[in-house]
């Protein structure tokens, strides 16, 4: 159960939650060990870690002995392949078992794990393998040939390792790895990583530039394994469902390591979005905790409530959300559906755990964020300035304290990048916010032209870049547009080249363009072509001035936009 929290506020320190792992200063530390290994000597080999199911009726259950075997195989595996500590191996896939127990695998190699969105298109993955100089992807048949693609330009890349490869035509330096037919090792040994050894990297988007590696550690385990604990208010015997994809943080900080750190059996369901199915999976394995996010929860309640209380959900008990702003309207909803509020969460990629949250058993103020993580130091503060606002209700930037364990230790060959997120100590979290008069913290919107659709970030340079290779585009600027169930989507404003006429099948060409070099995600819903775009005087293009008139807002005097090339 989890304690109450100003109890928490309080006496809170990390070092709690070292304690409670059994963690002393000094001591390797391996996430892969602490998720696995460690549950199995308290006794808990026998009990279920991963309850997974597709949409094509296929089923597995893999024990905590299981994912112990199996993940220190795959290690021994990668090891015997020649991969090393350090490296980083790379997991796209969709969420097969393999992808869960092979992050497992590579963390006891000691090497670092890379998990991306399967949905990539080439040059999404490829930008970010390239940045990460992968020397390992692990992949399925599905998706070899994105990487096949990817890889020509990549002497780095060493490994491919298809998990259904057996028996498949598979090209020169791919391999098949059949995971349930990997021997155990006797004599394996996990790797004895220290506190600061690199762990995760996961690819988030910015304004500028391509997307940046955050370069997570092992002893982000500490801050994980308590948050999960204490806000997911996970007990022994809790059926726990994290619908996010690993691709992402939310699928690995919660849909991994948090849960499982707690010895917490999981379910997942390898399958798109779909009401009726998303109930009957929680009703068939009796889900306690689900955790899940606003995009979500907008298109089950479009689905209505009466399909909700046609299945038996009187299991669940607690549920969270995280990635975008949770509406008010959506948890007065969940109370209506469920008989139970969704309570929000705030983090980031970089934060590594959730560091705003409604705590179980806190008020619950519908629309509000919650409240600081007792550990978390979290104010709103002045964008010019960094001095913290005390004024309640006055908006300015959500900013932390830095120093708790899962924060990010930089942007992988960034360091520029990492450097501009501080200002007068603090970490800015690049968004706007304010704080009330009873220490809630209420979202605003963020504070760059980044792009949150059904709570992924999307970079505009990243699609302005794609956009750039289209034979008709000259200029481009992709921002944000409304949109009543992801929130926001993704609009281009293309500027044509000479000697191409807009029409409805060149808009049409130039979204598929996008969707298979980058994602669903980031292809355009929208595209809308101008004459020219809005400038500053040396030639930057001001997304400002696009995105407020796509959301009706006032920009204010632009000649000072035209000023701002900073
Ligand atoms: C950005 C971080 C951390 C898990 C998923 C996203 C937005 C996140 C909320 C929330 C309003 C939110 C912010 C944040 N965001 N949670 N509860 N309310 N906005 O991780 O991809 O690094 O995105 O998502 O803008 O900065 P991410």
């Amino acid at each position: 159960m989890t304690p109450s929290y100003e109890e928490c506020r309080q006496s809170f320190d990390w070092s709690q939650s070292a304690r409670e792992l059994g963690y002393e200063d000094g001591q390797p530390i391996n996430i892969g060990w602490y998720c696995s290994d460690r549950i199995c000597e308290q006794g808990l080999g026998q009990k279920p870690a991963l309850i997974w199911e597709d949409n094509g009726g296929r089923e597995a259950t893999f024990t905590f002995d299981d994912i112990r075997d199996r993940s220190d195989a795959i290690a021994a595996h990668l090891a015997s392949l020649g991969i090393e500590r350090g490296e980083r191996v790379c997991i796209f896939m969709d969420r097969l078992p393999e992808l869960y127990i092979g992050f497992l695998g590579v963390l006891k190699l000691g090497a670092v794990v890379q998990p991306l969105f399967s949905a990539f298109g080439e040059e999404s993955l490829g930008v970010r393998l390239e940045n990460a100089e992968t020397c390992c992807v692990i992949t399925q048949m599905k998706h070899v040939r994105k990487v096949r693609r990817a890889r020509k330009t990549m002497p780095f890349l060493r490994h491919v390792i298809v998990v259904d490869g057996q028996g498949k035509d598979l090209k020169e330096g791919e391999s098949a790895m059949t995971m349930t037919e990997l021997e155990h090792p006797a004599d394996f040994r996990c790797a004895e990583t220290g506190p600061e050894d690199f762990s995760v990297l996961h690819y988030t988007s910015g304004t500028t530039g391509q997307p940046k590696g955050a370069q997570h550690v092992h002893s982000s385990l500490i801050s994980q394994y308590i948050t999960a604990k204490w806000v997911l208010d996970l007990r022994p015997d809790d059926i726990y469902w994290c619908n996010a994809d690993p691709g992402w943080v939310t699928g690995t900080s919660y849909g991994i390591i948090g849960p499982w750190a707690n010895g917490i059996t999981q379910v997942v369901l390898d399958a798109g979005f779909n009401s009726d199915a998303w109930y009957a999976f929680m009703a068939r394995h009796e889900v306690t905790v689900w955790y899940s996010a606003p995009t979500a929860i907008r298109l089950l309640m479009r689905d209505g409530t009466e399909l909700v209380k046609k299945h038996d959900l009187s299991s669940l008990r607690h549920l969270c959300s995280v990635g975008e702003p949770l509406n008010a309207e959506a948890v007065i909803w969940s109370e209506e559906a469920f008989g139970k509020p969704f309570h929000d969460t705030y983090w980031q990629t970089e934060t590594g755990c959730m560091v705003i949250t409604n705590w179980p058993g806190m008020k619950v103020k519908p629309g509000s964020m919650g409240k600081p993580f007792p550990g978390i130091e979290a104010a709103v503060v002045d964008p010019k300035t960094g001095e913290a606002i005390t004024e309640p209700g006055k908006v300015g930037i959500i900013a932390l304290a830095p120093g708790w364990p899962s924060m990010i230790r930089g942007y992988r060959n960034n360091q520029a990048g990492w450097d501009k997120k501080f200002l007068n100590g603090w970490y800015l979290c690049g968004d706007q916010g304010s704080i009330d008069q009873d220490g809630y913290f209420w979202f605003s919107g963020r504070d760059d032209d980044v792009i949150n659709t059904g709570g992924h970030l999307v970079g505009p340079f990243e699609i302005e870049s794609a956009l750039l290779e289209h034979e008709a585009v000259a200029e481009s600027a992709a921002v944000a547009t409304p949109d009543t169930v992801n929130m926001e989507v993704v609009k281009a404003f293309v500027v044509l080249k000479p000697g191409f006429e807009p029409s409805d099948d060149l808009d049409l060409a130039i979204m598929n363009f996008i969707r298979k070099k980058l994602s669903p995600l980031a292809m355009p819903q929208q595209i809308e072509f101008i004459d020219q775009l809005p400038k500053t005087r040396s030639g930057k293009i001001i997304r400002r001035i696009l995105r407020a008139q796509e959301f009706g807002e006032d920009i204010g005097d632009v000649s000072t936009l035209m000023n701002d090339d900073d």
